[in-house]
């Protein structure tokens, strides 16, 4: 029996049975004394259920209806479903408790669409950025195939260049590996105190090899001292920087194709250039490079393929070491990406 069912049931007898009993006394009542006083109590016990009932079906009644209906909507996912306050006025803890409930489920929800949504942006960015490395492993081996790689010091070079790849291959691998098996989503860096002048020197001894295999003249120009560093986590510049350069020549159009790479300090700072004399990008394109996913209209109209996710690695990447990364075109003449990272 449903709780109104039976509260009214009990209402009625409370006040059937008075009433009941007060016709039976006034048929047996000579004197009518009893029956003034009886009929007084009687009616005073009616009024009192009566009011009783009422109050008890606003107040108690119809608010646990609405707990129930809440109730339902949230189990069926309806989590911004709200109870009104003014409703549980007899009962608050009841509506307290449900808001608690509602509000703690809705922010686990939020929590693990956030952790879905950066896992599978962490999948989708290590994917991306295995392009770099392989593409790069395939040009070398057609390079020793076809002979390009004339001397035995240029095979080794290419050698070596392939063994440093399959080492950035690895080190994604491993990324995802660690990610997906930690169940966690959170990107933390390990850093390392990093010579700054080694780490690029070593960066564009492979670039230069790489760069100079599809024909384009690289420029390096360094004003670093030998005992700069910077606390950084390599691998996650080296992807940064990757996906830069592979921008400046996915986008090269000349025939005489140049990409600058400079680096140079301040007190407190280090800067890195990266220009090429491409295609160069549209002004109104030009505020929307780094969101994930943006590409411009002369990107997706080209067979150049790209899903726009390579510029947004990087700005995560320098954000994630409290740097600055800013770009600046001009259609038709080329590109520079300058990246600031803190000393
Ligand atoms: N060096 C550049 N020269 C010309 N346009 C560029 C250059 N770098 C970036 N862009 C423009 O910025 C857009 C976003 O670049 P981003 O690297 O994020 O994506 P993508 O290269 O299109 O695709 P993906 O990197 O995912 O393969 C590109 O589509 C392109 O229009
Ligand atoms: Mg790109």
């Amino acid at each position: 029996m449903k709780v109104s069912s039976g509260l009214f049931s009990v209402f009625c007898l409370i006040i059937i049975i008075p009433s009941i009993l007060l016709i039976y006394s006034m048929n047996y009542d000579t004197t009518g004394n009893i029956g003034i006083w009886f009929t007084i109590l009687v009616t005073v016990i009616d009024i009192v259920a009566v009011v009783m009932w009422i109050w008890i079906y606003k107040r108690i009644l119809i608010p646990l209806d609405k707990l129930q209906i809440a109730t339902k909507k949230i189990a069926d996912g309806d989590l911004e479903y709200k109870l009104d306050e003014k409703d549980f006025s007899e009962i608050p803890f009841l509506y307290h408790d449900f808001e608690r409930m509602r509000i703690k489920l809705k922010e686990n929800e939020e929590e693990k669409r956030l952790s879905d949504d950066t896992a599978r942006e962490l999948v989708s960015n290590i994917s991306h950025d295995l392009k770099t490395p392989l593409t790069a492993i395939r040009g070398y081996v057609e390079g020793i195939l076809d002979g390009v790689a004339s001397s035995p010091q240029k095979t080794k070079d290419y050698l070596n260049t392939i063994y440093n790849k399959t080492n950035d291959m690895t080190l994604l691998i491993d990324e995802l590996l660690y990610y997906s098996q930690v169940a966690e989503t959170h990107v933390s860096y390990n850093f390392a105190k990093i010579n700054v002048k080694e780490f690029f020197q070593e960066y564009v001894k492979d670039l230069y090899l790489e760069l100079e295999t599809i024909k384009i003249k690289f420029v390096y120009i360094e004003n670093i001292g030998s005992e700069t560093y910077i606390y950084m986590n390599k691998e996650q510049i080296k992807r940064a920087l990757n996906n830069i350069v592979s921008n400046a020549v996915k986008y090269m159009d000349k025939e005489n194709p140049k990409i600058h790479f400079r680096v140079r300090e301040s007190i407190d700072a280090i800067y890195i250039e990266i220009s090429d004399n491409g295609r160069g990008i549209d002004e109104k394109d030009l505020p929307h490079i780094f969101d994930r996913f943006y590409r411009s209209d002369v990107s997706r109209n080209t067979k150049l393929g790209g899903s726009g996710i390579g510029l947004s690695i990087v700005k995560k990447v320098i954000e994630n070491h409290d740097g600055r990364v800013v770009a600046k075109s001009k259609s038709g003449i080329g590109t520079q990406i300058s990246i600031e990272l803190k000393k």
